[in-house]
């Protein structure tokens, strides 16, 4: 474990591919064992005196919480810096704001739309910098997907996961990804027109070859949910792309995660998972909105599945701020 951290120190966190299969599972190692030791009370701040930029152009609930306690755990202090708290991007560039911040903090958070501007952070900050989300990659969601997984089934390779829905967000990708680099039997189910892009097909393909996984791009349910030991799903629209409710709705019913895809993949010990916020009923504000406008009262998910003996997105949604914890001990702690 010792050598493995010290190789990730220092090392920014911003997509999948940038690790090893062993990096990757090390990281979900070590938080099932930072998750252990904050349930018997064990002290680990690993960041001990450390200070941690949360930078959000985007809003959060699992992400902003998750980094802010993992950061206090540590020992380390988190600065929440809100879309219009700083000028990123305004009045500074994103290179100017890097070299600022990495003279102040030990660790940025970044949250945001374009990658390149995670990249950018990384390249001059000459800190560790951790990606909370792009338009295209969501790595952190990934390793606590994966512990979820690893939580319920003991091992992660040759897992038959599948993601149905928006196949080519920064959920898909990241988990397309990073399912082909721990040698899952990684499935896209979805539109063909929202199949992910050819270039990152390819990336997973690679790893595929690899670590032993599959990959499999199917429009078809039945074929793509059969055997299922995960069925995931996430919203049909993203943060910044809201002017596509009409057009993503027509395309993804058939794609909704209902009962009857559940008893589609044949296998009763099924988990269902999703990154959240879901719209599973008419709790919100926005659900209320889409009922008004599209006459749907549940959207990528049915209440029933949500709340159903498979669903184990609260336990998923938990185990972010574990992985997180892992991904900043690892890359800036002392684990000595
Ligand atoms: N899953 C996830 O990233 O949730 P938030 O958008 O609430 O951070
Ligand atoms: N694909 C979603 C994920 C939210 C956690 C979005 O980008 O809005």
């Amino acid at each position: 474990m010792l050598a493995m951290s010290t190789k990730l120190q220092g090392k920014s966190f911003l997509c999948e591919k940038d690790f090893s299969k062993d990096e990757f599972l090390y990281f979900i190692d070590l938080a099932m064992k930072l998750k252990e030791e904050k349930k018997q009370g064990v002290p680990h701040r690993h960041l001990e005196g450390k200070n941690i930029a949360l930078l959000f152009e985007k809003p959060s609930t699992r992400t902003r919480c998750a980094f802010t306690v993992a950061c206090i755990d540590l020992g380390a202090h988190p600065e929440y810096l809100g879309k219009d708290d700083i000028q990123l991007g305004k009045k500074e560039s994103i290179e100017d704001t890097a070299k600022v911040l990495g003279r102040m903090f030990d660790g940025i958070e970044f949250r945001g739309f374009e990658h390149k501007k995670v990249e950018i952070l990384a390249e001059h900050s000459g800190v560790p910098v951790w990606n909370g989300l792009t338009d295209q990659w969501h790595p952190t969601q990934t390793l606590a997907d994966f512990l979820t997984v690893k939580e319920n089934f003991g091992r992660l390779e040759g897992i038959k996961f599948v993601y149905v829905g928006d196949g080519r967000n920064n959920v898909a990708n990241s988990l397309l990804v990073g399912g082909a680099l721990v040698g899952m039997d990684v499935r896209i189910c979805s539109p063909e027109s929202l199949f992910p892009a050819t270039e990152i097909v390819e990336i997973a393909q690679d790893l595929a070859k690899q670590s032993g996984g599959r990959v499999t791009i199917t429009s078809n349910v039945d074929e793509g949910v059969a055997g299922a030991d995960v069925i995931y799903t996430d919203v049909w629209v993203s943060m910044g792309e809201e002017a596509k409710f009409a057009e993503r709705i027509a395309l993804l019913s058939p794609y909704q995660v209902n009962r009857e895809m559940i008893q589609k993949t044949g296998n009763d010990k099924v988990i269902f998972l999703h990154c959240l916020p879901a719209f599973h009923d008419l709790e919100t504000s926005y659900g209320r909105d889409i009922h008004e406008k599209h006459g749907l009262a549940e959207m990528e998910v049915t209440d029933e599945v949500f709340r159903s003996k498979h669903s184990k997105v609260f336990d998923q949604a938990e185990n972010r701020m574990h992985t997180i914890k892992a991904v900043m001990a690892a890359t800036l702690g002392n684990l000595d």
